[in-house]
């Protein structure tokens, strides 16, 4: 796996497609597929693929394709997959119980251990089966437990105050849903999820394509 360090992020950004496609492939009993099959489900051409798929190793055979099972586990190991990861979710309005009550992210190892927010009416609420917690046991928490992630979804006026106290308690990745540019230290990556980015680029695309009608 030393063809790791090379990646670049564009093919990095694809993985995760590739893991869902495969990861259904799997489920529907598909031992082997050609890149040119895998093409057409995943929408990516044959030779984009050939050429991701080649950074991580020879795994397709000529005349036989790719062994599903193999990739997806290559794929699983490279998104690092392999292990669980720890979060703790801070802020438990809309967004943060919707995270909280997605049992998917723990079918894929995400495995979520707390929850934290200010308001009094919210805590002693249980999510699946994690009591929401008084924002003051947070540090506590970070120092009695190995959290790996921390999921922001606090209004954005907070989020700075809330990264900074996951940040000096040890968390070393941030997913962060407040809409605003969080300063971390160069050892902590950060990863922004901006819904609203993605529906502005939908309405420009609608409206382009009534432009190209006119
Ligand atoms: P919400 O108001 O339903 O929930 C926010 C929760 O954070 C509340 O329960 C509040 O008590 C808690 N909170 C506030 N300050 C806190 C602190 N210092 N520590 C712990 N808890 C704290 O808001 P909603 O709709 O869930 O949105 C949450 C965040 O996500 C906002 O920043 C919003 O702008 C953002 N958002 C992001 C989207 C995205 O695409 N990334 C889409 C929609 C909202």
């Amino acid at each position: 796996m030393d063809k790791k360090k090379n990646i670049s992020m564009a093919v990095i950004k694809r993985l995760p497609k590739y893991h869902r496609y495969l990861s259904e492939l799997l489920k529907n009993d598909v031992d082997r597929i050609s890149s040119k099959e895998l093409s057409e489900k995943i929408g990516f051409t044959a030779s984009q693929i050939r050429q991701d798929l080649n950074c991580f190793g020879d795994f397709g055979q000529q005349g036989y394709g790719y062994n599903v099972k193999e990739l997806y586990s290559q794929i699983s190991n490279i998104l690092g997959l392999s292990k669980e990861y720890n979060t703790v979710i801070i802020g438990a309005g809309n967004i943060g119980q919707a995270i909280a009550n997605y049992t998917r992210f723990e079918k894929i190892g995400f495995k979520l251990l707390g929850i934290f927010d200010t308001n009094p009416k919210l805590t002693g609420i249980k999510i699946r089966d994690i009591e929401i917690q008084d924002i003051d046991n947070l540090e506590m928490f970070l120092k009695e437990n190995n959290v790996d992630i921390g999921i922001i979804c606090v209004p954005k006026i907070n989020a700075q105050k809330v990264c900074n106290l996951l940040v000096n308690n040890g968390v070393k990745g941030i997913w962060n849903f407040a809409p605003v540019d969080l300063a971390v230290p160069g050892d902590v990556i950060i990863e922004n999820v901006h819904l609203s980015e993605s529906l502005l680029t939908l309405a420009y695309l609608l409206n382009e394509k009534e432009d190209q009608k006119e």
